[in-house]
């Protein structure tokens, strides 16, 4: 079978998207048209989907909460685990099922699954019902794949990214936190990962791009931003000037938004410089999420994560020492092939002295075309799923600890939503990023305000306004 032509994308330059463009030439065609967006996967997606909706809904589109309803379904999807790839394939089934319904439905696979060719295979395979696919670095195809769909499927992927793109418009989902990109893909090329595949090499923005997006958010009443980057902490070795994380977030820091928070941090790029600039500032929220992936030294190495147990404890205990109430939470991933029971143990271990304040865990999914997916694993699935309860155990135990030392404490909440507790009930986060279910607070979603503490969960803190 030949595959469309992936277009190859040049040397990284910089671009602005030209929405002038398109508002016009689509307006009649779209106008009054319903789409419904599902998202998989990391915040990076979820950011990406924020664009998407710019661009449909400027189209002359509305969304829609229900699939029945609409006349563009779209996917978009996320290649981490192999789980994550049979959600969507589930979800399609769906979708074609709709379809016989209403045959001029349009459905669009896009973000991370298409840019793995053998998914782009399988699409034109077994699902010519999907109408259009595009990848993570033609998104601003959108609009033009839309009009030129044609009964035929449409196939556009840029194999190789490129271009940053800057003037980036998004229909954000909240008014009081954005993301930020920093920076598009990563050059770490951890040996279980599909992320330098899907998302290509690293490209940084420009500290000032960067800044100025900020400054507008904050001119827009935005009391939080949260800079995106698959490994924010390498910020900058990609551009020529002399751009670091560290600069960039004191940039950042300066322009007096409230809160600055950043995911995700490599150990291995992660400088006292920027250690200095967020004990310095108020406004970078003491939070960290600080992958371990495993504990073992052996297993780290296999997963080419170049740091070992010892270098990841002296940043963690300097981490805590420096930054004042810090929270640290992790990634882990158990399983990796062969690790044995004495591996495992040495993760464990970790934990047990990081008492970390949250992780995310997860059986190793080998994935296509990594270095990781050719090795042997004579490792059973059960003792992977043992060993992940075992791991989870732990660290649910310290994620309740840890909670319990905000018990009668008063801490500083952004509220950002309704809760589901209850009608009268908002939720928010703590600088520490925990999140609090707030009573009679409704009317405050939006401030940051002072709460007390009432309750304490392994995943969630209650409290009332003081
Ligand atoms: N299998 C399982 N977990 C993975 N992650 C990344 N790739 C894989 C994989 N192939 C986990 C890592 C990473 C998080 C986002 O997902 O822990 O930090
Ligand atoms: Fe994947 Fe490693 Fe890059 Fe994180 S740092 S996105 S785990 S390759």
């Amino acid at each position: 079978m030949n595959l469309p032509d992936m277009k190859k994308a040049k040397e990284r330059t910089n671009k602005e998207v030209k929405y002038e463009e398109l508002n016009h030439e689509y307006e009649e065609v779209f106008k009054g048209k319903k789409f419904f967006l599902k998202t998989y996967g990391c915040q990076m997606n979820v950011h990406d989907s924020e664009e998407i909706k710019f661009y449909l809904t400027s189209l002359g589109f509305v969304e829609t909460e229900d699939m029945n309803d609409s006349d563009v379904v779209l996917l978009n999807t996320c290649a981490i685990r192999e789980n994550a790839h049979d959600k969507v394939f589930g979800f399609l089934g769906r979708c074609k099922h709709l379809k016989r319904e209403k045959p001029d439905l349009i459905i669009g696979v896009c973000g991370c699954m298409p840019q793995q060719e053998s998914v782009v295979e399988e699409l034109m395979k077994k699902h010519p019902y999907v109408d259009i696919v595009f990848g993570t670095h033609n998104i601003h195809e959108l609009p033009k794949l839309l009009l030129k769909n044609n009964s035929k499927q449409d196939i556009e992927i840029y194999s190789i990214e490129g271009d940053v793109y800057e003037n980036v418009k998004y229909n954000r989902d909240s008014k009081y936190t954005a993301w930020v990109n920093i920076m598009y893909g990563c050059d770490k090329f951890c040996t279980y990962c599909i992320v330098p595949y899907t998302r290509g090499k690293q490209r940084s923005r420009h500290l000032k791009e960067i800044v100025l997006e900020v400054e507008e958010l904050k001119k827009d009443g935005y009391k939080e931003v949260t800079l995106l980057g698959q490994n924010v902490n390498a910020y900058g070795k990609d551009l020529n000037d002399s751009e670091s994380f560290a600069n960039l977030l004191e940039a950042v820091a300066k322009t007096n938004i409230e809160r600055i928070r950043f995911v995700t941090s490599h150990p291995w790029d992660f400088t006292d410089e920027v250690i200095d600039v967020i004990a310095k500032y108020n406004n970078i929220m003491p939070y960290i999420h600080l992958p371990l992936q495993s504990g073992s030294n052996r297993i780290l190495k296999l997963m080419g994560r170049r740091y070992t147990k010892e270098e990841y404890l002296t940043l963690f205990n300097k981490l805590k020492e420096r930054i004042p109430n810090v929270s640290i939470t992790t990634d882990i991933i158990v399983g990796f092939p062969n690790e044995t029971e004495e591996d495992f143990q040495d993760t464990l271990d970790v934990v047990e002295e990081c008492k970390y304040d949250g992780a995310f865990t997860f059986i190793y999914s080998p994935r296509n075309g990594t270095p990781a997916s050719l090795m042997k694993d004579n490792i059973s699935l059960e003792e992977k799923e043992e060993r992940l309860h075992r791991l989870n155990e732990i660290v649910n135990k310290y994620s309740l600890i840890n909670n319990q030392k905000y018990l009668n404490q008063t801490v500083k909440v952004l509220l950002i939503d309704k809760s589901e507790k209850s009608d009268t009930t908002a939720c928010g986060y703590t600088e520490t990023m925990k999140l609090v279910n707030v009573e009679n607070a409704i009317d405050r979603i939006g401030q940051i305000v002072d709460v007390v503490i009432t309750d304490a969960k392994s995943f969630s803190l209650n409290g009332k306004l003081k």
